[in-house]
């Protein structure tokens, strides 16, 4: 038998264990062999039903991914004709699903007549996160076996089901009492099969889908649900497909599923999400670590600072059940960050996601200090104080003093030279940033800032550490910014400049939020604060603002108070969090525009995507360029993560390589060459853009 399954024939029963690691992705080669051997245990008339399982305890994390987009997705015999050979053999089939059964995986499993898991596994059709449908049978039997409903919201979510779960809803018969269990108890499910005479398949429980659904169900899915689906694809075609499944006959449902999948598979939105499924998993290959480099254990964190992002640090760590210790230098303010952590814990038991028991058990891990000195025996220590350099290399020099031997030294700076604050300390090694974002116990980012010193098992301590608090971790080389806000730094200029030209920060982030930003750059600049926007810019003047009408809007708007979101001015009005616009920044930008001399006009939209997108893009890969970058998935993925650009686009990088290279420097040549002074100053094309595009390259790389 192939080596891609194992085959063994044991008391009337056929066991066939994909043994394809790490996670028998059912590519073309592992398809062939268990079509192989299914055959082979149909017409041994010695076997009377047939158990498949995973051969090292996963059961199958669905199609091979590597091959969409490529002839290997659909060689022969592919994925959905060896389902459906399945589901005609003559014999039952149990399927005794290990751990996960995704995607495909579960497909196989609803293929099988039987499913049985164990008290660990997780299903789910996670599909849609790779702009994709279920395309081997899942849209059409999964509601047949739970129901439209249930069937629907897993294709929509594309979230794992725990086994107790997956048990209720009928898509698994029964569990078995351990995994080390499983396979002894599918054998033992598949003998009763056996001595009961049972079908080789079940019949349906919701053999006619359509049945028991309101007929207007569709129809107020699609309301409420459609406008968060934005202009993303794949949840329209999901949607079309279990549609089919109440429409049609099985067959023609297949059909009609096998459609949709190669028009989802073929869109460049399920392009660019298959290019951030593993830009993720390369996020985690850094040169100069790997698996032997040894790990400091963390057992205890502090963190100073109890404000926002301070408190919203810890909640990572207490959340994974790690003792953190917060540091202030009030006790009032220390009061007030600890309340406030319980009040946001709080939001998440009135939601369901928390029981009052786990608030309880995660409060009890954070403590609180006035005093240098508690924080002796931490582990890992997250500075999270105010923005300035001397604050934070005070703050680094005490560390020095207090923290043992070993302890790595954090900076949660969103901007400041890690190198700088690291040589205050007589143990540079031990120093690295971890910049969190906002409200840092959701957003998924974490930037790793690798100073010139820091060690490698620092570097690779904190990178494990990342992930096992949830967070992305991609790692940037020190710069002003880092990859992030550096790249944040052209896009908002060319926001702010359009608005003295003559756009609205409504027509801005409009064209932005059109693309499915998850916000416009003003309506972030509001959020995240005018101030606080206005400190970085103005520490940081001499070395990037080198011409008069530089974020002048942004200036004004500081000096006349209006911080945004919070005072309930910025680039627009708020009542509440409602946003409206406001003329008197209109009125600000006529007289400033008067003042710079810059001539007002109308500005299309097609302007205004060019510049801030262009803009952003040739930073990024002028980043890439200098190595602050390792690569430019990495920068993808902080985009995604940190700054809401759609997942279906792949983040600006891949946006530019679906918009094509030379267009984007075209584009660039083209506002050099219109602008006047201004283009001349700022619109000066990457020189790696400019190699990569005299080269015909049409992928981002350096070279
Ligand atoms: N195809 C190809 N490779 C896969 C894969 C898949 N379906 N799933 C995982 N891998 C690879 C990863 O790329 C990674 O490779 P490297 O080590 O070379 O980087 C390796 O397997 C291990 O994966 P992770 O690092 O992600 O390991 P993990 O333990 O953190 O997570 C997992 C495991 C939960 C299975 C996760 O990998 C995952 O979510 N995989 C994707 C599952 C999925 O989306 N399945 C649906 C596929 S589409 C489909 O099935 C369409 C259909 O209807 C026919």
């Amino acid at each position: 038998m192939n080596s891609l399954v194992t085959y063994q024939v044991e008391d009337n029963l056929a066991l066939i264990g994909l043994a394809r690691p790490p996670v028998n992705a059912l590519g073309q080669p592992l398809r062939a062999a268990l079509l192989q051997a299914c055959e082979q245990a149909n017409s041994d008339p010695a076997v009377r039903a047939i158990v498949i399982f995973g051969a090292s305890g996963l059961f199958c994390a669905g199609a091979d991914i590597t091959e969409f987009g490529s002839p290997a997705s659909f060689a022969t015999p592919n994925l959905p004709d060896v389902l459906l050979r399945l589901t005609r053999l003559d014999k039952p089939l149990v399927a005794a699903i290990g751990k996960l059964a995704l995607g495909g995986g579960l497909e196989l499993a609803l293929a099988c007549g039987y499913r049985i898991g164990e008290p660990q596994t997780r299903v789910g059709l996670p599909e849609i996160n790779l702009g994709l449908l279920p395309g081997a049978g899942g849209t059409q039997r999964l509601p047949r076996l739970i129901g439209v409903q249930a069937a629907l919201e897993m294709m929509i979510s594309g979230a794992q089901v725990p086994a107790k779960r997956a048990l209720e809803l009928g898509i698994v018969d029964r569990l078995a009492g351990s995994a080390e269990h499983l396979l002894a108890s599918a054998c033992e499910y598949a003998r009763e099969l056996i001595a009961s005479g049972a079908p080789a398949r079940p019949s349906e429980p919701f053999a006619d889908p359509a049945k028991g659904v309101a007929a207007d169900f569709f129809e107020r899915y699609c309301v409420e649900q459609e406008p968060r689906w934005k202009s993303r694809l794949a949840p329209r075609l999901v949607f079309s497909a279990v549609q089919a499944a109440c429409l049609l006959p099985l067959e023609q449902g297949l059909a009609r599923e096998l459609a949709l999948f190669k028009q989802a598979e073929a869109s460049r939105q399920s392009e660019a999400l298959r290019h951030v499924f593993f830009a993720e998993r390369e996020a985690g290959k850094v040169p100069g670590i790997d698996a032997s480099t040894p790990l400091r254990p963390i057992a205890k964190v502090a963190v100073i600072g109890a404000g926002t992002m301070g408190g919203g640090i810890a909640m990572n760590f207490a959340n994974v059940g790690i003792p953190v210790i917060l540091l202030e230098r009030q006790g009032d303010a220390l009061d007030r960050g600890l309340t406030q952590i319980r009040q946001t814990y709080g939001i998440s038991v009135k939601r369901g996601k928390l029981s009052e028991a786990q608030l309880e058990q995660r409060m009890a891990l954070l403590s609180g200090t006035l005093d240098y000195a508690d924080l002796a025996d931490a582990d890992l220590v997250i500075e999270a104080v105010f923005e300035k350099l001397q604050i934070k290399q005070e703050v680094f020099r005490t560390l020095d003093r207090v923290c043992k031997p070993g302890a790595i030294l954090a900076t949660n700076t969103s901007s400041l030279d890690v190198d700088q604050i690291a040589a205050v300390t007589s143990r540079p090694q031990d120093v690295i940033g971890l910049h969190f974002f906002s409200p840092a116990n959701v957003m998924r980012l974490l930037e790793v800032v690798n100073a010139r010193e820091t060690a490698a098992d620092v570097l690779a301590t904190t990178l494990k550490m990342g992930r096992s608090i949830g967070k992305i971790p991609v790692v940037s080389g020190v710069c002003f910014g880092f990859i992030g806000n550096r790249m944040l730094e052209p896009y908002a200029r060319e926001a702010h400049r359009l608005v003295l030209e003559g756009a609205t920060p409504a027509q801005v982030d409009g064209v932005l939020t059109g693309l499915d930003l998850n916000m416009g750059v003003f309506t972030m600049l509001d959020l995240a604060g005018v101030d606080v926007n206005f400190l970085v810019r103005d520490a940081n003047r001499a070395a990037i603002a080198h011409d008069d009408s530089y974020c002048r809007l942004g200036d004004e708007l500081y000096a006349l108070g209006r911080y945004g979101q919070k005072t309930g001015r910025g680039f627009y009005q708020y009542e509440g969090r409602e946003r409206h616009n406001d003329y008197e920044v209109i009125a600000l930008a006529e007289r400033l525009a008067g003042e710079l001399h810059v001539t007002r006009r109308p500005v299309d939209d097609g302007e205004i995507h060019a510049r801030c997108l262009f803009m952003l893009i040739n930073e990024g890969i002028q980043l890439l360029d200098e190595g602050i970058a390792l690569r430019s998935g990495d920068i993808d993925l902080v985009w995604i993560n940190g700054y809401g650009f759609p997942a279906h686009l792949g983040g600006p990088m891949h946006y530019a390589e679906q918009y094509g290279l030379d267009k984007v420097l075209a584009g660039i040549r083209h506002y050099r060459d219109s602008l006047g002074d201004y283009g001349r100053m700022w619109f000066t094309p990457a020189p790696l853009l400019e190699r990569l595009v005299a080269a015909g390259k049409t992928t981002i790389e350096r070279i």
